[in-house]
């Protein structure tokens, strides 16, 4: 016997050891005692067994009287079969037992704020003792299949030449849309670090810098709205490659989510994905990551309202930006009143006027076999044609959306995923999708200026690159996302490489020639000095792995996640600091702003 704590795990104990001695180490699941016989479920990370002290060694009985739960023992003891009849088919190890023949405990346990196994427990109580939680069983294979996810990332890499390397997360502002998180410098007073929003402008020079394949596990943060696939800090598998087009990418990466599925989980993912337009994808689901498990789909009809009496359809119909659009839902005869309010009411909050409805009862029956609020202002043709163009059913119901484009297809695209899942129509399986052939850049929604829909260092498509004087909206990217049951799970893009198109870029952002040369300098710098042609990708490695594990929020498989308002419980972070700090940083804190525990000094 080694002189070591343990000669064996607690899930490794079987038959192959009957009679033989065992030293455990683990935690205590449970202690159970039965008519003068103590059973402990000893846990440790290789699973459970069952250790029995009875009276016969009544120095050990004593102390296992005393254990409770997650006290941390050393047992040790013999293997035995179980009883006849009390085998446990749950349990690796359920045809053993141990019998108890020594007993150290290694540590006790005060009483735990919360059962471990119990899925109601609040998510604070969660974080708040987070290194509980995470002895779960659920959460013990959650973060156990991050760390399989990642190695076969890695191994896939490696295998193609991918070279791993780090980059500052002490840096400049990487803009990807998000606020910054912002480090104060000290010995550069008045002066502050930008934590990185993602690794873009540096794997970018490490494609300047000649690697060609680079990859990186990098933690990214950015301060915007949380939700639950949102958290300010989080992790990407960053990807670069130069002299590649987006075709050799699209191709490499999809190999790779395939292989980490097969590997994983032995799921076989689709080959190769189906790729969609933005547009299209738009169109036909009202978003640019569409959940295509879900058998509901957006038909156009402007052309059919365009002349309509109804103002509220013929308004949009003929307006450039607005779209009238319908959502068949089969079977949808059968909502009440009741629920079709609850969806008018959810459709609210996307800036819907209203949601207009048909039940189509009986399409034999004519006008009487249909049910609505709208009928009587829409003519017969047109009802006729609209039926014709959705394809009715009979018991299908017909919801409208009209409005500018952009709440159409929040509304009608939400409601689409809501009906899924209230009326169980999801249909199982995995249902990845290339996004292509984005626009190059988006309005802003409250400025009106030009913004990027992904980020400034996206290329335009070379044919499209005379429209940026002229036509910047009609400038299509060379930009591509990867979309998984309707999560966006990796974006990425060919890259502007010549400095000259970059400047144009930035020109249409708004961003002059000083600014550009204060914030990217160094970027259109490294461009003039032999950048070759690249472009890459980032997953979000915590959204892939919330959506193996079948979990719906990504702060099931983050170790030590954020709330939703940005601050771990578990640390009581983000905290005041000493005055002596900020009076070194020379940084006083405004009164007014000041948290509740914050040291103004
Ligand atoms: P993007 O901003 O699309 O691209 O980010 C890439 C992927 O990261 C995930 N992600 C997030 N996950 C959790 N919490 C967040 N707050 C969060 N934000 C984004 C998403 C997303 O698809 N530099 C570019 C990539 C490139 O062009 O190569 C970038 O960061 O799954
Ligand atoms: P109203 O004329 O406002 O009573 O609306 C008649 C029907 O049209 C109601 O069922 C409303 O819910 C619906 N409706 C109103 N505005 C819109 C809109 N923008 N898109 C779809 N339906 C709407």
């Amino acid at each position: 016997m080694t002189s070591s704590l343990r000669t064996c795990l607690c899930g490794d104990v079987d038959e192959s050891l009957i009679e033989r001695e065992v030293r455990l180490c683990g935690w205590v699941q449970r202690r159970r005692d039965h008519g003068g016989v103590i059973f402990i479920d000893l846990r440790d990370r290789s699973g459970l067994v069952q250790v029995v002290f009875d009276p016969d060694r009544p120095v050990q009985f004593a102390l296992a009287e005393t254990v409770r739960n997650e006290y941390v023992l050393q047992a040790t003891g013999r293997v035995r079969h179980r009883p006849a009849g009390t085998d446990n088919p749950d349990l690796g190890t359920g045809t053993v037992e141990v019998l108890g023949l020594e007993l150290t405990v290694l540590n006790s346990s005060d009483p735990l704020p919360f059962q471990m196994e119990d899925e109601d427990t609040g998510e604070a109580v969660r974080l708040r003792y987070r290194y509980l939680d995470l002895r779960s069983e659920r959460m013990q294979y959650n973060l156990r299949l991050r760390h399989a996810v990642v190695r076969a990332m890695r191994r896939f890499l490696e295998e193609r030449d991918f070279v791993e390397l780090e980059t500052p997360v002490l840096t400049r502002s990487t803009p990807e849309g998000a606020r910054d998180y912002l480090v104060p410098s000290r010995v550069h007073p008045g002066q502050f670090f930008a934590l990185p929003q993602s690794p873009q402008l540096f794997k970018q020079l490490l494609m300047v810098a000649g690697f060609e394949r680079y990859y990186q596990i990098a933690r990214c943060f950015r301060d915007e709205d949380l939700r639950a696939d949102r958290q300010p800090e989080f992790t990407q598998l960053d990807i670069e490659m130069s002299f590649i087009d987006e075709g050799e990418i699209i191709l490499v990466m999809e190999e790779l989510v395939r292989a980490i599925f097969s590997s994983v989980l032995d799921i076989e993912l689709p080959d190769p994905f189906p790729r969609l337009t933005y547009l299209e994808s738009v169109s036909r689901f009202g978003t640019d990551r569409p959940d295509l498990r879900i058998p509901l789909e957006l038909v156009d009809v402007d052309d059919l309202m365009a002349g309509v009496e109804f103002k509220v359809f013929a308004g949009p119909a003929a307006a450039a930006g607005s779209r009238v659009a319908v959502l068949r839902l089969p079977g949808g005869c059968a909502l009440s009143r009741q629920q079709i309010d609850n969806y008018t009411d959810y459709v609210r909050q996307f800036g819907a006027g209203g949601l207009a409805y048909i039940k189509v009862n009986d399409l034999a029956a004519g006008g009487a076999g249909l049910q609505s609020p709208i009928l009587k202002f829409l003519p017969e043709e047109v009802v006729a044609q609209l039926l014709n163009r959705v394809d009715a059913m009979n018991g299908d119901l017909l919801f409208f959306g009209a409005d500018t484009e952009r709440v159409v297809n929040d509304a009608l695209g939400a409601l689409r995923v809501r009906l899924g899942y209230d009326l169980e129509l999801v249909e199982s399986g995995w249902r990845p999708a290339w996004i292509v052939d984005f626009p190059l850049f988006e309005k802003a929604p409250d400025s009106g200026r030009w913004q990027s829909l992904h980020h400034p260092f996206t290329a335009p498509g070379e044919d499209d690159i005379a429209l940026l004087e002229t036509d910047p909206g009609a400038v299509l990217s060379r930009a591509y996302d990867m979309v998984l049951n309707g999560a966006e799970i990796g974006g990425g893009s060919i890259r502007i490489h010549r400095s000259h198109v970059q400047q144009q870029v930035f020109k249409v952002l708004g961003i002059d020639g000083e600014e550009a040369a204060t914030k990217f300098g160094f970027l259109l710098e490294a461009l003039r000095y032999g950048a070759p042609p690249h472009g890459g990708i980032a997953f979000g490695l915590d959204r892939i792995i919330a959506i193996m594990a079948g979990e719906e929020s990504i702060r099931d498989v983050i170790t030590f996640p954020k709330t939703q308002k940005a601050s771990c419980l578990l640390t009581e972070s983000p905290s005041g600091v000493d005055a002596e700090q900020l009076r070194d940083l020379g940084i006083r804190i405004r009164a007014a702003q000041a948290t509740a525990g914050s040291d103004p000094g």
